[in-house]
């Protein structure tokens, strides 16, 4: 049981290091839940921010996911042997840092880049389904939103063909439940046509 404990704790202080929170508050001074959709995400500050600092918010972001997933595997691989449980298990405390980070109001992201980078480290079949649909769907109705969606529903499915395993299977449920609830206000956009769609072109300021 101290392992279960040691390793949320672990991965969600880890997932607290919000990209776009941290690169936003403290370089820009402009905290980017005050601006755009007000999400704390890679897409969001991309979009209200754009430039190179984007590159440190992936790099945070990718970085905490990678560490926290390493620690899980490592510790549960040693303790337990069951390195993919604790990839899953670091994985969902990790989302939930970075969704409810406790140091900033727990007011964080989507969780699609540190999820999309927790797929990657669990399994490359599990990784290609995921983000397959994400940068199709993504590319093809420029909502981002859209590929996240399908990233938070087919997670649970791409776990159980993966792994035909209980417990994997509730806590990809989890995860993926997680991802689709922050985006229930999405939804009701996308469904009345009003969602923003991603656009390279630089914005002028208004
Ligand atoms: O990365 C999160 C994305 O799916 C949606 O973000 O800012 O458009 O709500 P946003």
């Amino acid at each position: 049981v101290p392992i279960y404990i040691m390793v949320a704790i672990a991965a969600y202080f880890l997932g607290c290091f919000n990209g776009a929170v941290i690169v936003s508050k403290y370089i820009l001074r402009n905290d980017i839940r005050n601006h755009g959709s007000g999400n704390a995400g890679l897409t969001n500050f991309y979009r209200v921010f754009g430039g190179g600092l984007t590159f440190v918010v992936i790099l945070c972001d990718v970085l905490k996911a990678v560490l926290a997933v390493l620690i899980g595997s490592g510790l549960f691989g040693l303790c337990l042997e069951n390195a993919v449980l604790g990839k899953y298990w670091a994985g969902l405390f990790c989302l939930l840092g970075h969704m409810f980070p406790c140091m900033f109001g727990f007011k964080g992201g989507k969780g699609i880049l540190s999820g999309g980078t927790i797929a990657i480290m669990i399994d490359w079949r599990v990784a290609l389904v995921v983000w397959g649909g994400f940068l199709v769907l993504a590319a093809l109705t420029r909502w981002v939103s859209l590929g996240s969606c399908w990233a938070g529903a087919s997670f649970p499915f791409a776990t159980w063909f993966v792994y035909h395993d209980t417990v994997l299977l509730a806590l990809s449920i989890l995860i993926g439940g997680l991802i689709l609830w922050k985006h229930r206000a999405n939804m009701g956009r996308m469904l009345k046509g009003e969602e923003s769609k991603l656009s390279f072109h630089k914005k002028k300021e208004g």
